[in-house]
């Protein structure tokens, strides 16, 4: 992979002639953000030249000797509020150097990002995200920003966590990053919650791995894959089940469950309440 910087002309990130997505990530803690690109899943996809991510210094766009990047807010009151210019320059590098932005603020007053989001941003070509701070930012920092977005009812007192959560998010969204099939399959891919998970041993601490893994039963694995996928999802979020269309799959699975629900009751005698959890057998 390599950048290709000529002049009057953009930078495109490319990999055997094609382009491939950038995340620039504008923050005064770059050595702090630096560690999204640096582990796992993320780590591969740089590695792989799958995705690109820059991480920027805001101080790196100040004259000061200093090299500041707040001041004290206009009217008095608590707290530094950043200045607006070495966002505005580093705004303008990023078009130089780059090409076409789309640029995202980190801040609790956002939208706040769920799947569907992240997929959206993982379609631009470079997507900039500037990390305020709690504290504040010049409001005319907002000229340069699309769109401006939280990750959660609470307040961090700074948005480097939230940029590092938006990265990796949409990063799974870039083709190629993660394997499409477990993309799919994650929770909220399809609005649905995930399903549980085993590996060996087949059994530890007198825990059992539910038999129908274990059978080799392709077809009956994915049903019940997708029965718990719908029970976990109707137990701790009825929202979404309730406004769900449900797939053929999903209603044979339903029915499946219903099935073996009214069986285990019949099995436990005087048992009056076969959605009791205890028993769990699912
Ligand atoms: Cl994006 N920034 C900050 N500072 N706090 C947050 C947030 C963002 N999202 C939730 N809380």
């Amino acid at each position: 992979m390599h950048l290709e910087f000529r002049s009057g002309e953009k930078a495109r990130c490319k990999v055997a002639g094609v382009d491939v997505m950038r995340i620039i990530i504008a923050t005064i803690f770059p050595d702090f953000v630096k560690v999204v690109k640096e582990y796992g899943v993320l780590a591969q996809a740089v590695e792989k030249g799958k995705i690109d991510i820059q991480i920027l210094n805001l101080r790196d766009f100040t004259h000061d000797r200093h090299r500041i990047v707040d001041d004290y807010p206009y009217g008095g009151g608590p707290g530094m509020v950043m200045k607006p210019e070495p966002f505005f320059e580093l705004h303008e590098y990023c078009k130089q150097v780059f090409g076409e932005l789309y640029t995202v603020l980190t801040s609790p007053q956002g939208i706040t990002l769920n799947n569907k989001l992240a997929v959206e941003l993982s379609k631009k070509e470079n997507l900039l995200i500037l990390c305020g701070r709690y504290e504040g930012i010049d409001e005319r920092v907002k000229k340069l920003v699309d769109l401006e977005v939280s990750i959660g009812d609470y307040v961090l007192s700074g948005g480097e966590l939230a940029a590092m959560v938006i990265c990796d998010a949409v990063s799974r969204f870039v083709p190629g990053v993660v394997e499409e099939e477990s993309v799919k399959r994650d929770s909220f891919y399809n609005d649905l919650l995930d399903h549980p998970h085993y590996t060996r041993p087949a059994e530890y601490k007198g825990l059992r791995v539910p038999e129908v893994l274990l059978s080799g039963d392709h077809g009956m694995v994915e049903l019940w894959r997708t029965a718990e996928s719908l029970k976990l999802t109707a137990l701790r979020r009825p929202d979404l089940f309730l406004s769900r269309e449900f797939s053929t799959q999903e209603k044979k699975a339903l029915v499946w469950l219903i099935q073996e629900l009214v069986k285990h009751a019949e099995r436990c005698e005087g048992s009056s309440d076969p959605l009791s959890s205890s028993g769990e057998r699912w």
